[in-house]
């Protein structure tokens, strides 16, 4: 079973939405995948998602309330096959302390995408529109992103 962090910088907006939406997706076709998710930031650890992230994602059937900030740590470039970037400063970010030993493949979720946007915008101190986009970009790549796995399963 292939495994899967994604990262943002709070892991309180768009990562929690990411690893919700993915683990729900991969439920409906029947892929088995570990998804979790993580900030490079430490402020918000311990905290449940935004409840803007976890109103929108529920009128989309995503229950996310679950969830818990945690910050990325060194032990997740050995124990996730893919590091997932929402943005390229989370990329960046999560570079500058990568081992080089790391058994992990780092990317940006929107590589998956089937749009032109490279990132997931940071929806924090925007408005709710800010938040619906956020999901429709996630919803988006999650479909690239488990083709991917699939073919790689395969
Ligand atoms: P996230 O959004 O990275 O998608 O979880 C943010 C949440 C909090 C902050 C920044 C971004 N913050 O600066 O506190």
């Amino acid at each position: 079973m292939k495994s899967v962090l994604f990262v943002c910088l709070g892991n309180i907006c768009r990562s929690p939405a990411a690893e919700g939406v993915v683990a729900h997706k991969a439920e409906e076709i029947g892929l088995a995948i570990r998804c979790e998710s993580a900030g490079t930031g430490r402020w918000h650890v311990g905290r449940a998602p935004d409840r803007r992230m976890r109103e929108a994602a529920k009128r989309r059937g995503i229950i996310i309330c679950n969830q818990r900030a945690r910050q990325l740590e060194l032990a997740d470039f050995y124990e996730f096959d893919y590091i997932v970037a929402m943005d390229l400063s989370n990329q960046a970010d999560i570079l500058s302390i990568a081992p080089a030993n790391r058994s992990c493949d780092i990317r940006l979720f929107l590589d998956f995408g089937s749009g032109e946007e490279r990132e997931v915008p940071d929806p924090y101190y925007g408005g709710d529109q800010g938040f619906e986009h956020v999901l429709d970009l996630i919803e988006d790549a999650a479909t690239g992103f488990l083709d991917h796995i699939e073919k790689e399963d395969r």
